[in-house]
C-alpha cells in the first residue's frame, strides 16, 4: 500500500469544496504522512471527514493526488471511466517484467491493463452468479457449523481465530473446488500474503510462484475432468478471448480479494454488535433484522478503507484539474459516514430507511464477490445469534494498525456453560 504524504492544500480555481473546507495551510489530518492503514483508523478518518470532501495529497513525494472524503465526490470518481487508468507503479512493474511467464504481483492484479481487466471481469461475472452463490449456501453453513463445533463454549475463545479468519478461506476453497489436501497450502499462502501486505518480500514472492504452479496444474486437471466448481466453469469458458493465464489470474485475484475484507467485516462486525451489547440482544429478539444489520455493518465497518483510481488523461475531478496518471484516492470510511448522505452517520442503526453505502465500491470495479460476501456474513452472524444468544464480549484487543481492525476478539460463546 502506498504512503500518502499530505501537503498543505491549495484551493484550486473552480473548486468551491476545496476553497471552503481545506484552505488551511495544514494537512487535513494534521499528520505529516498518511498511509492506507491510517485511513482505516477512526480518528484519522474523522479528522479527514471534518476537514472537507476533497483534499490534495502528495504520495510519498512521487506524485500528487487527490484524497476524496465526500460521498458524492467519491461516487462520481469511482464510476468515472476517465479514471480507469493504471498507477505509475503498475506500469513500471509491467515494463520490468521480462517474459509473459512472469507473474503479476498480487497487488497489481487490482490494476490490470484495461483489456485484460475487462476479460477477467467478464469471465468471473459470468461464472460467479447468484445461482452459484445460492447453491453454495449449504456448504458455507457446513463450514460455519464445523468451525463453531470445534471451539469450547464455556471458556473465552478468539472469534477471529475461531471464525473470522478461517471462514473466508474455507468458502473460497469450496467455491473454487480446491481438494482437501490443497487447502492448508492455500490457507498458509493467503494468511502469509495478508500478513505481508504491501511488502513484496522474497518469501511471499516465491510462495506466490509455488501457488501459481499448484493452481496451473489444477486448472489443467479440471479442464480434463470438470466438476461443479468455479475453476472448472472458468476453465471450460476458455476460448479465443480467454486463456489459461486468465483463469490463473482470476483465481489468484479471487484469493487475494475475497479474504481480508470478509475477515474484517466479521471481526469488526461482531465487536460492533457486542459493544454496546444491546445491539446483539436486539438481533436475538428480532432475527428478521439480520439482512439490514449486515448492510449497516457494511456501512459502519467499511472493510475496504481505500479505493484508488488513476486518471487516464488530463481531466478534472470534483472541480479540481488532475493530470494523466494522478491518483484519486477515496477514503471509504469517511465516505460511508458522510453526514451529507447519511443522517447521524456515527450512529449504528440497522433501521435507517436509506442505506446506499459504498462498501463494495461502484462502477467498473464494483466488488465481484458482493453476493458471496453478503451470504457469508448473513450466515455467520445469523448462526452465532441463533446458536449463542448469550454470547458475551470478554476482551477486544484493538491496535490501530491491525488489518482486521482487531488483533484479538475474545468472546464467551455461552456464559451459562462456563465452569
Ligand atoms: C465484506 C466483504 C467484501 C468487501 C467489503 C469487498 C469490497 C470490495 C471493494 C470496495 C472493491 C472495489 C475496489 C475498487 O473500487 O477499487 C472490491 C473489488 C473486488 N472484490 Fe470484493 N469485497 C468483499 C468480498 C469479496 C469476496 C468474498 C470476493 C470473491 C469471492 C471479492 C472479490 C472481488 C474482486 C475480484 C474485486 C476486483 C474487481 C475488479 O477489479 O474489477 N470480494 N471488493
Amino acid at each position: 500500500m502506498t504512503a500518502i504524504e499530505a501537503n498543505p492544500v491549495d484551493a484550486g480555481a473552480g473548486s468551491p469544496d476545496l476553497a471552503a473546507t481545506v484552505g488551511a495551510e495544514r494537512c487535513p489530518t494534521g499528520l505529516p504522512v498518511i498511509t492506507a492503514r491510517m485511513l482505516a483508523a477512526a480518528d484519522t478518518v474523522r479528522r479527514i471527514r471534518e476537514a472537507g470532501p476533497v483534499h490534495h495529497v502528495n504520495m510519498g513525494g512521487r506524485e500528487t493526488g487527490l484524497l476524496l472524503a465526500g460521498y458524492d465526490a467519491a461516487a462520481k470518481a469511482l464510476a468515472d471511466p476517465r479514471l480507469m487508468g493504471e498507477p505509475p507503479q503498475a506500469l513500471a512493474a509491467r515494463a520490468d517484467r521480462r517474459t509473459d511467464e512472469d507473474l503479476l504481483d498480487e497487488e497489481d492484479l487490482f490494476f490490470l491493463p484495461e483489456e485484460q481487466h475487462r476479460r477477467l471481469r467478464r469471465m468471473i461475472t459470468r461464472q460467479l452468479t447468484h445461482r452459484r452463490v445460492t447453491a453454495l449456501a449449504a456448504r458455507i453453513q457446513g463450514e460455519i457449523d464445523a468451525l463453531l463445533d470445534a471451539v469450547p463454549t464455556g471458556t473465552p475463545v478468539d472469534a477471529i481465530d475461531a471464525l473470522a479468519r478461517p471462514l473466508p478461506v474455507a468458502v473460497l476453497c469450496e467455491l473454487l473446488g480446491i481438494p482437501s489436501d490443497g487447502r492448508r497450502y492455500i490457507r498458509d499462502y493467503v494468511y502469509g500474503w495478508i500478513a505481508e501486505l504491501g511488502a513484496a518480500t522474497p518469501v511471499t514472492r516465491s510462495a506466490g510462484l509455488a501457488l501459481a504452479d499448484y493452481l496451473r496444474a489444477l486448472i489443467v486437471e479440471r479442464r480434463r475432468d470438470p466438476g461443479d466448481d468455479l475453476i472448472s466453469a472458468m476453465a471450460r469458458s476458455e476460448g479465443p478471448s480467454t486463456s489459461e493465464a486468465d483463469v490463473l489470474s482470476a483465481v489468484r485475484l479471487l484469493l487475494v480479494a475475497g479474504n481480508r475484507p470478509v475477515t474484517t467485516l466479521l471481526a469488526s462486525g461482531i465487536a460492533t454488535l457486542l459493544r454496546p451489547r444491546d445491539r446483539w440482544q436486539r438481533l436475538v429478539e428480532q432475527p428478521d433484522q439480520l439482512d439490514a444489520t449486515v448492510e449497516e455493518l457494511l456501512r459502519f465497518v467499511t472493510p475496504a478503507a481505500l479505493s484508488s483510481r488513476y486518471a487516464r488523461t488530463d481531466t478534472e475531478v470534483a472541480g479540481v484539474p488532475v493530470a494523466a496518471g494522478t491518483g484519486v484516492h477515496c477514503a471509504m470510511r469517511a465516505v460511508n459516514r458522510d453526514p451529507a448522505r447519511f443522517a447521524d452517520p456515527d450512529v449504528f442503526d440497522p433501521r435507517r430507511p436509506d442505506n446506499p453505502h459504498l462498501a463494495f465500491g461502484l462502477g467498473r470495479k464494483h466488488c465481484l464477490g458482493a453476493a458471496l460476501a453478503r451470504a457469508e456474513a448473513r450466515l455467520a452472524v445469523g448462526t452465532l445469534v441463533r446458536r449463542f444468544p448469550d454470547l458475551t464480549l470478554v476482551e477486544d484487543v484493538h491496535p490501530s494498525v491491525s488489518p482486521t481492525g482487531h488483533r484479538q476478539l475474545l468472546v464467551l460463546l455461552d456464559p451459562r456453560s462456563a465452569p
